[in-house]
């Protein structure tokens, strides 16, 4: 059986380190503020922002959700961003993604200020990590995690082959971005790649983010590689599962993320880490 990247107790010990750097603040009369912004009713949008709410305020964090109709127009919505951006309270914002169709997803997050971009997606701070700039900056969430996950377990990324499945500008592109910088070799596929086995057979890791359920079985696999799984599919029987045949690769690879418990704990650790990185950034 390989072993299993355990992100719930990995998140566990961050969230730990992120509590105490808090109470040290504190200390100094300084309260790190998020703000998370959900337009809509999306229940697991919902779900996600309530779990980041209770964790922030368990932390010792100040944290707002901003609440707005999926009527809301793009004028207002960035107005209410504005008023974030402006707010001395808040040192991190994240506005939910999914939005409503009629709203510019893009022009939205580019409207948050670089310095307060806790999800790491505006232009300035993605083309500090491209340019793989030493500094401080925010990074997205689930691909920071992914590598804080990585480092904890010691796998070795310096000249190894990694396949991304996913170009996401959430999830895939930042990803490649950070092992390119590690010194890994990398290949992204999405859903145009014609023969995704010929790529993922030869690599050392494996990354999958597609919501492609059982997109990888033992087949598609090399004896010991590493397997991150980022998916969240539900299968027949209404469980919770990733991308990758979890039952099937596991005694053929040498570690894997398990779903739920994997990735998911690690991004909303690294979410809090980065609201205490920006307040700390800020202050210097
Ligand atoms: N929706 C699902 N994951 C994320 C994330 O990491 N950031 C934001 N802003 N929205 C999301």
């Amino acid at each position: 059986m390989a072993i299993l990247l355990d992100g719930k107790k990995t998140a566990s010990e961050l969230n730990e380190t992120t509590r105490k750097r808090i109470l040290k603040l504190k200390q100094c009369g300084i309260v790190p503020g998020l703000a998370v912004v959900i337009v809509g009713e999306d229940q697991a949008s919902q779900r996600y922002v309530r779990n980041k709410h209770k964790l922030a305020l368990k932390l010792g964090m100040n944290s707002v959700i901003k609440e707005v109709p999926a009527s809301i127009t793009e004028a207002q919505l960035l107005a209410l961003i504005t008023e974030l951006n402006q707010d001395t309270t808040i040192q991190a914002i994240l506005v939910q993604d999914p939005l409503p169709k009629h709203i510019n997803e893009q022009r939205i997050m580019q409207s948050i200020s670089s310095t307060k971009d806790v999800d790491g997606f505006t232009a300035v701070n993605v083309g500090q990590l491209y340019l793989n700039l030493t500094g401080n900056y925010p990074v997205a969430c689930t691909p920071k995690g992914i590598m804080t996950l990585l480092e904890k377990y010691d796998i070795f990324l310096r000249g190894k082959k990694a396949v991304v499945i996913g170009r996401s500008a959430i999830v895939g592109k930042p990803m490649a971005a950070l092992l390119v910088n590690a010194g890994a070799s990398v290949s992204i596929l999405h859903r145009y790649t014609t023969e995704i086995a010929e790529y993922t057979r030869d690599a050392d890791l494996i990354i999958s983010a597609t919501g492609v359920l059982r997109l990888l079985g033992a087949e598609a696999v090399k004896p010991g590689a590493v397997i991150v799984d980022v998916g969240q599919n539900l299968d027949e029987t209404g469980h919770l599962v990733g991308d990758v045949d979890f039952n099937a690769v596991k005694d053929k690879v040498a570690a894997i993320t398990p779903v739920p418990g994997g990735v998911g704990p690690m991004t909303i650790a690294t979410l809090m880490q980065q609201t205490v990185d920006l307040t700390e950034w800020g202050l210097a």
